[in-house]
């Protein structure tokens, strides 16, 4: 009997140990003389759990974890046996944890070989694909558009405005470039997807350069993702030998290739116009719009520029319709959003769920509280540009409307959650001084107003013309909001003016503060 087991490579196991259980799974096995088909998956994200181990039954897959490599031993006899075990968790797919997510991206993301194009392809992978090309590009299109799929990115544009705009712009050439620097923080949903299923990005790319008429392609991948970087370069390896990259794709008459690119580490590389300085050799500096890049983006051709996240939705809207997706969400927020859930939270993880479940059902019930076990006090959604929302606003639904109503974000769908020892002075201070390090300095209101704004609030903490100095500090975000070039500037007052907003007792003078 060949014993079918199951350990993730996803660098967030892997920092957690699974590597070495994976390894000491493998030497017991070998020890005991037993015949193991050992396969290395991406995460299915349920990282307080990691390193999760799971053997393949005729019941379904049953879960172990946390595993330790002292824990192989037994683990295997357990196997061997009846499957009971200290760390058993039961079927993977029944965990409520994942059981009560909607997994439309991530369906296969810790479930299938990332390497293994024939596994993608056994588990629905390139159906999209298929589809899009008995469609024709005009067809694929409108998929696209009816599925209501807003970027992931940060922005939430809707995507088949961009492809529409790429696929009329008339051009020689043009390009299908992929925004994988995921610097927000709290993050890392793109590196889950490239880690744990790499052909569906490839897919979903793929489909956009049918679409647009684009025939290269490239993926812009943050330096501090080196696995991510080896899973992508293999699977393009792998799609290239299958025939679903290169000169006929999946046997068209298309052609479309895609290469990776690793930047160099800087958060305003993430912003489009600046990743495409950055592409072309340049410093990573933004460029002012218009042109938008829809007309003239890298190298000066029609580009489009899309998010990991919302291109690997895109495999699912082609095979199963527009509709499908849309059917999924609340309002104008359409399909599943990738949740991550980071900080000082318990059962920290990517949840997958369609839009309109409430930002406190996600800390306090999907995310358990916090880690330390405190009472809860913040959460920052949307990354570092991203609002600080507390308890009173936690019946706020993920949706985009609704948090840009509460001057908040959802960005990239990242919620850093905080307890009651987080100070919110040092978090707006935090905020100004992000912005000051990452600005790229071509505008003034975000080069100069950003130390400025640091500066202000150590004034107001050393008990200095007080009131003078908040007012001082709202007049700055409003230059910055109002005259930035890009939202790096622009938003850095969302953080800023909401911990002053909900937490004004936070700001007080430190000499005051400490006689309380
Ligand atoms: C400072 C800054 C950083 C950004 N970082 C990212 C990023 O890391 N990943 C990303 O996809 N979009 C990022 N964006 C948004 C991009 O400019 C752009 O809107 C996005 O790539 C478009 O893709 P989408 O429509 O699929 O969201 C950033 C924007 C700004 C202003
Ligand atoms: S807002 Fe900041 S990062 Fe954006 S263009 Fe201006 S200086 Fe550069």
């Amino acid at each position: 009997m060949t014993l079918r087991v199951f350990v993730s490579r996803d660098a967030g196991a892997v920092a957690v140990g699974a590597d070495e259980v994976a390894q000491a799974i493998a030497q017991a096995a070998a020890a005991r003389g037993l015949a193991l088909d050992l396969v290395r998956t991406g995460s299915r994200g349920l990282y307080w759990l990691e390193p999760m181990v799971e053997l393949a039954t005729p019941a379904g897959r049953v879960a172990f974890g946390p595993v330790s490599p002292a824990d192989a031993g037994s683990l295997l006899e357990a196997m061997l046996a009846d499957g009971k075990h200290p760390l058993r968790l039961g079927l993977a797919e029944e965990i409520p944890w994942l059981k009560r997510q909607t997994r439309l991206i991530f369906a296969r993301c810790g479930v299938i070989d990332p390497r293994s194009l024939e596994d993608y392809r056994a588990h629905g992978g390139y159906q999209g694909l298929e589809r899009a090309l008995s469609l024709g590009a005009a067809s694929t299109l409108a998929e696209v558009t009816a599925s209501g799929l807003r970027g992931r990115g940060g922005a939430g544009f809707p995507t088949g405005i961009k492809w529409k705009t790429v696929a009329d712009t008339a051009a020689d050439q043009k390009y299908i470039v992929c925004n994988a620097d995921e610097g927000d923080s709290g993050t890392f949903a793109d590196r889950m997807i490239m880690e744990g299923d790499p052909f569906v990005l490839i897919e979903g790319m793929t489909i956009a350069a049918l679409t647009v008429g684009a025939s290269r392609g490239y993926i812009y991948i943050r330096s501090e993702y080196p696995h991510a970087v080896a899973a992508m370069n293999a699977a393009i390896a792998a799609a290239r030998r299958g025939g679903y990259l290169g000169t006929r794709i999946a046997g068209s008459r298309h052609a479309f290739d895609i290469e990776v690119r690793v930047g160099a580490g800087a958060y305003v590389c993430g912003e489009e116009t600046s990743l495409l300085e950055s592409l072309e050799g340049r410093r990573g500096v933004v460029r002012a719009k218009p042109p938008l890049p829809a007309h003239q983006g890298l190298f000066g051709k029609p580009t489009v520029i899309n998010n990991v996240l919302s291109f690997a939705a895109v495999p699912f809207i082609l095979a199963n319709g527009g509709k499908a997706y849309a059917d999924f969400g609340i309002g104008r927020s359409r399909g599943t959003m990738p949740i991550q859930l980071a900080g000082n939270i318990r059962h920290g993880g990517l949840f997958e769920t369609a839009f309109g479940i409430t930002l406190g059902e996600l800390v306090d019930d999907v995310g358990g509280g916090t880690f330390t076990g405190r009472p809860v006090r913040a959460a920052q959604v949307g990354g570092p540009l991203g609002a600080y929302f507390p308890r009173a606003l936690f019946d706020t639904p993920f949706d985009y409307e609704a948090f840009a109503a509460r001057d908040g974000l959802i960005g990239h769908g990242g919620i850093v959650v905080f307890d009651d020892s987080v100070d919110m002075a040092k978090q707006a201070r935090f905020a100004f001084e992000f912005c000051a390090i990452e600005s790229c300095g071509k505008c003034t209101p975000c080069r100069i107003g950003s130390t400025r704004g640091a500066e202000t609030i150590d004034k107001i903490l050393r008990g200095e013309r007080v009131d003078n100095h908040l007012a001082l500090v709202e007049d700055l975000c409003n230059t910055m909001k109002l005259g930035s070039l890009c939202a790096l500037g622009g938003f850095t007052p969302y953080p800023v003016m909401s911990a002053l907003k909900h937490f004004p007792e936070d700001f007080k003078p430190q000499h005051l503060q400490a006689a309380e």
